[in-house]
């Protein structure tokens, strides 16, 4: 497990005025800027296009070339719309869990809004004890610290404003029909390109963290899929046939993201239930639907204000917190 995280927030000043220059900076202007020498800088620089930046420069003049391709936490940060979320991001190039690594911060003490974020996981997890497929410099492993005043009982709700935000996220880089399949798988032409698993802490009802972990496939191709999913996973690239700026896209859904967690703590009803509804791929279709040991076959009616999706089968309407659903072919 290595950190890439950077925290050195002067070189950061220095790269976003380098980046945000319309033309070539002088180095005795960024030296007066940042009032720092021009060996201090030289070796700014350095540590910049250590991090992975194409920078050039002459004897005496700097220019922005290129953003590296790997997730860094500059790059998020740069230019991001939140006002706590990723605001401390720390990113590693490999590391078993992004969310095992979120839980050990929130523990030792890190606040709510602190990102982590990997490059790949060797042991992402899943919901209902699955693997999640994690390769390098293709999706995004994101998990989210969070430390609400709101009782264990408001929690499960947080997943599915996750997906209601991937998939705001997602719809702004496809126009692709994106959908969230209950709970909170989000689709793209039917098959799945992002998944949440959030994991709680607390005792009795006092939370002492959630941790939003998020999984999207973004530039994929067919091939980077285990057989297995081939089928039934799909990514942002191969359905817009285009590669994605994956920084670009997790700064997207960070700030959906926190606008739709703000409303939460504030009314603790999922006022974005009309949202949530319109982009469901389950209602009105007859699925199966899993819970614990449990199986119904139904129609999905409905989900409601708490996030529970209504089954109508031959005798009732049943309301479901958590579950598996396949789709019931005809
Ligand atoms: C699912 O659809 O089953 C949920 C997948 C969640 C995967 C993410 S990737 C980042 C975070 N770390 C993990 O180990 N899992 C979640």
């Amino acid at each position: 497990m290595s950190s890439i995280h950077s925290d050195d927030n002067l070189t950061e000043q220095i790269l976003f005025a380098i980046r945000d220059s319309k033309e070539s900076l002088s180095f005795r202007q960024l030296c007066k800027q940042f009032d720092i020498c021009e060996d201090y800088l030289l070796k700014e620089i350095m540590k910049i296009k250590s991090w992975g930046y194409e920078i050039f420069h002459s004897f005496d003049r700097i220019e922005f070339i290129a953003a590296p391709n790997s997730l860094i936490d500059t790059e998020i940060k740069y230019k991001l719309e939140t006002k706590y979320i990723g605001k401390k991001i720390f990113t590693y190039q490999e590391t078993k869990s992004t969310n095992d690594i979120a839980s050990n911060y929130a523990c030792s003490g890190e606040d709510e809004g602190v990102v982590i974020i990997a490059e790949s996981q060797s042991q992402g997890r899943g919901r209902l004890g699955r693997v999640w497929h994690s390769p390098p410099l293709k999706g995004a492993y994101i998990s989210i610290i969070l430390k609400p005043d709101f009782e264990s009982e408001f929690a499960p709700a947080v997943s599915i404003l996750a997906a209601l935000s991937l998939a705001e996220a997602v719809k702004e880089f496809t126009d692709e029909k994106v959908q969230i399949k209950w709970p909170n798988d989000v689709l793209i032409n039917g098959k799945k390109t992002g998944g949440i698993l959030t994991e709680l802490s607390a005792d009795n009802k006092k939370i002492n963290h959630i941790i939003v972990g998020i999984g999207i496939n973004i530039n994929q191709t067919t091939d980077d899929f285990p057989n297995e999913l081939k089928e039934i996973a799909t990514s942002l690239a191969i359905e817009s046939k285009k590669e994605i700026n994956r920084s670009e896209l997790i700064k997207r859904f960070l700030t959906h993201f926190e606008i739709e967690y703000e409303y939460y703590k504030k009314d603790k009803k999922l006022t974005q239930i009309d949202r949530i509804r319109s982009l469901s791929s389950l209602i009105g279709k007859e699925i199966t639907l899993s819970f614990g040991k449990n199986q119904i076959t139904g129609k999905a009616v409905d989900i409601d204000s708490n996030g529970a999706l209504l089954v109508l089968d031959d005798e009732k309407t049943h309301v479901i917190n958590s579950g598996e659903v396949t789709i019931v072919k005809k």
